[in-house]
């Protein structure tokens, strides 16, 4: 396995299944015992051009318990960003003020592209309908944490597959663990072409569905997605989609699924998942956002050499 410090985090492709276990394992021992202090003097900066509660404050919370400081914005509009800089511009500034940057921008390529442009390390907390990679060690963690495994599983994907990047991410992680994936979707809102060619390269048994009730049986795990409708080029074909699953405690009653299905959703929830699957034995999305502490904080303190 190859060094962690200072390594980007920009794709989950560039991790290998020895290094996301690595990660995993450590989570859970920070988790167990915490490690305050190992990041005194250090300087995270949280750039978000998009919004985020979970992603952001989380990143700020695991920086702060490891005695860390934290410094940045939340909002495109109260940065040089409004007077014309170019993002290039920015970061090269803005490494020159902390150790490491976590940035989340509405462009695919954005995270690339800054961690190409300077030399302190770059994780991605989202870009564009690309990929949400820290959130995939989340979700791993949740997974593991809740089946005791992460190999073999059948997973059901259930959502906007085509801008949802916390989707892609995690279906390319899973490749690593001999998953079997039924990506459940309109078909408008299927996977895009290249995700599925990456899939396919790494011989993922795959299929592509409309409706939960063809598979709902067959499931160990359900990740769930809002519907993302601020990437709709056309307001109308977002209305053609609203609202298309909605998952209840009463839907779930009239649905075959195994006793110890487990749903996921990386939040936030808009309409597709009805408050009374909360108290749900499936429902482990709540645990799944706290769990965003320990995996951030393992994430950090390995990139910035830590531990
Ligand atoms: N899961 C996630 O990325 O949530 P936020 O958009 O609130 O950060």
């Amino acid at each position: 396995m190859g060094s962690l410090k200072n390594r980007d985090i920009i794709s989950i492709l560039d991790f290998t299944k020895e290094e996301i276990l690595y990660i995993l394992d450590l989570s859970k021992e920070m988790e167990k015992k915490g490690c305050p202090d190992i990041l005194r003097g250090k300087v995270l900066a949280n750039l978000f051009f998009e919004p985020s509660t979970r992603t952001r404050l989380s990143f700020e919370a695991a920086m702060k318990r490891l005695g860390g400081e934290v410094i940045g914005f939340d909002e495109l509009g109260t940065t040089s960003t409004v007077k014309g800089e170019s993002l290039k511009d920015s970061v090269k500034i803005i490494e020159g003020y902390c150790d490491i940057i976590v940035l989340r921008h509405f462009l695919e390529g954005a995270s690339r592209l800054t961690a190409d442009s300077i030399s302190i390390p770059v994780i991605n907390a989202g870009d564009g309908a690309s990929q949400h990679p820290t959130q995939t060690f989340v979700d791993l963690y949740t997974i593991k944490n809740a089946k005791g495994v992460l190999e073999n599983l059948t997973v059901g994907f259930l959502g906007d597959l085509k801008y949802g990047r916390t989707s892609h991410s995690l279906a390319y992680a899973l490749a690593h663990f001999n998953a079997e994936m039924y990506f459940i979707s309109p078909p408008s809102l299927r996977i895009p072409k290249d995700y599925m060619e990456e899939l396919e390269l790494r011989c993922v048994s795959y299929h592509e569905v409309d409706s939960i009730y063809e598979v709902s049986d067959k499931l160990d795990i359900l990740y769930c997605t809002r519907i993302q409708k601020e990437r709709f080029a056309d307001p109308v074909e977002y209305e053609k989609v609203r609202g298309v699953y909605k998952l209840s405690k009463s839907i779930m009653d009239g649905l075959k699924v195994k006793d110890d299905l487990k749903i996921l959703h990386p939040l936030p929830r808009v309409d597709e998942m009805d408050e009374s699957m909360d108290t749900t034995s499936y429902a482990v999305y709540f645990q799944q956002a706290h769990s965003g502490i320990p995996v951030r904080e393992t994430l950090l303190a390995v990139i910035l050499g830590a531990i």
